[in-house]
């Protein structure tokens, strides 16, 4: 056993959240390090389904404490909606959750000011969620962010965000966005925010010093990205990216852990690939087969609600993911919606120019012009649904994973055959067994 991050290898929505879920009851803690309520978490626990969009997965197992780092965006109210709906569900939220004191506030005004990219004619849009993520991190780069601490200061947080509500102002103005009063009325927000600070006061700590203990005295960590490493901020298909480091090395910085701490890196990719928003997407399947994907899937976004686009696995992407990540094994997920296929088309390659390359261009633009080369491997043609042993998997299958783990150098450790805990498939001897404990 040992402290490990889980992340996505891919654009997200990879299944991160029911691999955590899955793990989370073998760890102590689960501590989320970038990211805001851009991100949807879905947990499937019989009938019951949680999406979790702030708070780790890990709090749906009683007992382990779930961590918000310095490294997220955090919307008070969006918080506290989604720790009503926990505690409504019989979380025990009190005990469970903290949250650190240097994680950036996210205000309304953020949102209004996303529209600039956004929303206003002549701009190319990145397709964001709509969630203020980008402006946030924003002033936290230029040094003008309200952190938690900040929040719960009352002598502060008047007059601080006052000010920086009024600098949002003056820009929304002139861009001439329209925005509702509920946004911009810096007295009802500054109140609303007081109000919500003191729900979450109890819970705020500094985040830094608990896992520091924790891990002295020998608790295990699970550290749970959001997002995916293609839409890292800086190694991602930029600037079709969300604004923070959803890399692994964002567990660091995101979460106040030293490096030599980390013992382990998992990455989550789909069998097939799926993305939201705009950018490029070389292995996208724009045909029925794509359809296909997206209705098996039910690839819609969980935040949003988008359609997401749909297509092959991606080996160079993947590749690329591990480079950056140092992945000691991949979980392949949702294999069982590629079932009915005849054949599955693997993204090999990409021909630019006339030449193969299997690296990753650095912009959006060479990235949309290289040609995808696909190699066609035999479907198995039967349900894997549900199947959690390696032996049981058709032949077929366990050939597909075989040829994804030979053409991106990474082990398949663990397959996901469903949404549920139960539908999962640990390889014995994997580094993933090995790493998480499910020998
Ligand atoms: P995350 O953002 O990475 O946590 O992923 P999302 O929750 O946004 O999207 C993954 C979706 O796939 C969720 O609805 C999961 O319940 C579902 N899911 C996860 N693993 C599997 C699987 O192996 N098979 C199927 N059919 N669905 C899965
Ligand atoms: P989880 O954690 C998939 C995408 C958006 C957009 C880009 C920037 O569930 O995997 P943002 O609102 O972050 O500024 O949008 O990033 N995006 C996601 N796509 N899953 C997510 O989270 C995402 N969070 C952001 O669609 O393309
Ligand atoms: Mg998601």
């Amino acid at each position: 056993m040992a402290n490990i991050i889980i992340l996505g290898a891919q654009w997200g929505d990879e299944g991160k959240g029911k691999l955590v879920d899955l793990l989370a009851c073998r760890y102590d803690y689960v501590v989320r390090y970038q990211g805001g309520h851009n991100a949807g978490h879905t947990i499937l626990i019989g009938d019951r389904r949680f999406v979790l969009r702030l708070v780790p997965s890990g709090i749906l197992h009683p007992g382990k404490t779930a961590v918000i780092g310095n490294g997220l965006v955090v919307d008070p109210i969006a918080l506290i909606d989604e720790i009503d709906q926990l505690a409504a569900a019989g979380v025990d939220v009190a005990n469970q959750l903290r949250i650190s004191n240097r994680a950036q506030v996210l205000l309304p005004t953020h949102r209004v000011l996303e529209k600039i990219t956004e929303a206003l004619p002549g701009r190319t849009p990145i397709g964001t969620t709509s969630r203020g993520i980008g402006p946030c991190y924003e002033n936290k780069a230029s040094r003008r962010g309200i952190r938690i601490a900040d929040l719960l200061d009352r002598d502060y947080f008047p007059g601080a965000v006052a000010q920086l509500m009024e600098d949002h102002l003056i820009r929304a103005r002139a861009f001439g966005l329209e925005a509702d009063s509920a946004s911009t009325d810096i007295a009802a927000v500054t109140a609303r925010y007081a109000e919500a600070a003191e729900r979450i006061r109890p819970l705020v700590c500094d985040t830094v010093r608990l896992l520091s203990d924790a891990m002295a005295a020998g608790k295990q960590l699970l550290f749970e990205g959001a997002q995916g490493t293609m839409l890292d901020l800086d190694h991602g298909t930029y600037p079709f990216v969300t604004s923070s480091s959803a890399c692994a090395g964002g567990a660091c910085t995101g979460a106040g852990i030293p490096p030599s701490k980390i013992d382990g890196v998992i990455g989550i990719t789909k069998a097939y690939c799926t993305r939201v928003g705009g950018g490029p997407f070389p292995s996208e399947a724009l045909d029925a087969m794509g359809d296909l994907l997206r209705n098996r899937g039910h690839e819609f976004g969980s935040v949003t609600g988008r359609p997401r686009r749909c297509g092959w696995f991606d080996v160079p992407v993947i590749r690329y993911s591990a480079a950056i990540n140092g992945f000691d094994s991949m979980v392949l997920t949702k294999l069982d919606v590629m079932d009915e296929l005849d054949e599955i088309p693997v993204c090999i390659g990409y021909r630019l120019g006339g030449v193969m390359t299997r690296e990753m261009p650095a912009t959006h633009r060479l990235l949309a012009k290289v040609e995808p080369v696909f190699e066609r491997v035999q479907g198995w043609k039967s349900s894997t649904k549900g199947i959690s042993e390696w032996t049981e998997l058709p032949e077929a299958a366990r050939q597909y994973i075989t040829f994804l783990e030979e053409q991106t150098g990474v082990e398949a450790g663990c397959i996901s055959t469903g949404p549920e805990r139960s539908e999962t498939v640990v390889r014995s001897g994997s580094c993933f067994a090995r790493l998480t404990g499910r020998l």
